[in-house]
């Protein structure tokens, strides 16, 4: 299950703690004075931190222009974003929110000194041409615990409808240039999005700890952030979602997603989160919320049945990660593999009740959209290669 040799891409210097916002104007300044400062709608306002920020790049001596994405940005969003300030003279994005402005802000940034559709850069769809990697220097500043875009070279765009998309604008170059992850502004972030962007972030832990090309190096981040995720997940969508220590430890597990990801690839719940969120507006971190305890059951129900047999798609040493995993949230080493590996799904069953994550059809989703959903599946580094009736039984335990 671990290989012997593996490449490990570059992680962003990180400020990260309460009160790290602080240092922002100051790391601006390292880059320039001229700022693109693009937040969300709401999460930054409702930290009461807005005004704060505005002020604290004024003294620094730091011009800025303000801009809003209040949803995951679509191509359309983008160009035309930039086309409107790209003769700006931005010498810094600035991109302070959940992950549709993390990745929009990145973007945008990748963008802004380019004349050319975002499109034509996006994996499988357009002109499938690289990107340069000649940018905007990138900031990233998250309000949410979700996605670990701050850490990743990829930046989601999507599309949704009947022949809805949603892929990847990639370079290592996109990496952002600086980090702050700091806890204070994730206290106000509501119950419903911290449940999603956690299981999100989990998802992202458990699937690069899964995948075939997971090295001891990705294993050890993972394992990590897994521990702050049993830690802290729960609490802080339940009766601790006020406590910095909790969303801390969140934000922590949420950061290391994002490089475990970036590092060792993703398995079959993000394999069907792409096609299910380009078909239907639905969050990303609802999808891997709701698809996760299944996805673990099945997992783990086809590696019983292949054996260790590589040829058969099966995966020797998953089974024993997962046990491990079911042992980590609380399961008993003395029981044995099997034991802990039920304990697990039984452990992801009992968090999707208890975070209320709403099942795929409270967004419309039916039994005969399962047919393309299951056609635009990847199980590209899931530890099993689930085939069709798999992942259709997988879904419609969540429908
Ligand atoms: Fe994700």
């Amino acid at each position: 299950m671990v290989n012997t040799g593996f490449t490990f891409s570059r992680i962003p210097p990180v400020h990260f703690g309460a009160g790290k916002l602080a240092v922002l104007p100051k790391v601006a300044s390292s880059f320039g004075t001229e700022a693109l400062l693009i937040t969300g709608a709401t999460s930054l306002k409702a930290a009461g931190r807005m005004a704060h920020v505005e002020e604290g790049l004024r003294q620094a001596g730091i011009r800025f222009h303000s801009l809003v994405i209040d949803a995951e940005p679509s191509t359309d969003f983008i160009d035309g974003t930039c086309a409107r300030l790209r003769d700006r003279g931005f010498q810094v994005v600035i991109g302070i929110g959940g992950g549709s402005v993390i990745d929009g802000a990145k973007a945008i940034s990748a963008m802004l000194p380019h004349s050319n559709s975002v499109l034509d850069h996006l994996e499988d769809v357009g002109r499938n041409v690289a990107h340069s990697g000649v940018k905007i220097p990138y900031i990233a500043v998250p309000t949410t615990s979700g996605t670990g875009g701050e850490m990743t070279k990829n930046a989601v765009m999507s599309m949704v409808g009947p022949e809805g998309y949603k892929k990847s604008l990639r370079h290592d170059n996109l990496i952002p240039d600086a980090v702050i992850v700091d806890p204070e502004l994730m206290v106000s972030c509501p119950p419903h999005i911290t449940a999603a962007c956690g299981m999100d972030a989990f998802t992202q832990l458990l699937e690069p700890y899964l995948s075939p090309i997971a090295s001891p190096l990705t294993d050890a981040l993972a394992f990590s952030g897994l521990e702050r995720i049993r830690d802290n997940l729960v609490p802080a969508c339940t009766d601790r979602g006020g406590d910095l220590e909790v969303r801390a430890g969140m934000a922590y597990a949420s950061m290391l997603s994002g490089v475990a990801l970036a590092n060792a690839g993703l398995g079959i719940v993000h394999g069907l989160a792409s096609p299910i969120g380009g078909f239907f507006p639905i969050p990303h971190g609802v999808v891997c919320g709701t698809l996760v305890a299944s996805a673990t059951e099945s997992n783990i129900a086809a590696l019983r049945k292949r054996g260790g047999d590589i040829q058969a798609g099966g995966n020797p040493g998953a089974l024993a990660k997962y046990a491990k995993v079911g042992i980590l949230f609380g399961g008993a080493a003395g029981k044995g593999e099997a034991w802990n590996c039920d304990y697990l799904v039984e452990t992801l069953r009992a968090w999707t009740a208890i975070l209320e994550l709403p099942r795929l059809g409270a967004y419309g989703i039916r039994a005969s959209d399962l047919d393309r959903i299951v056609e635009g599946a990847s199980n590209r580094h899931n530890p099993v290669k689930l085939d069709r009736r798999e992942l259709g039984e997988l879904l419609s335990r969540r429908l």
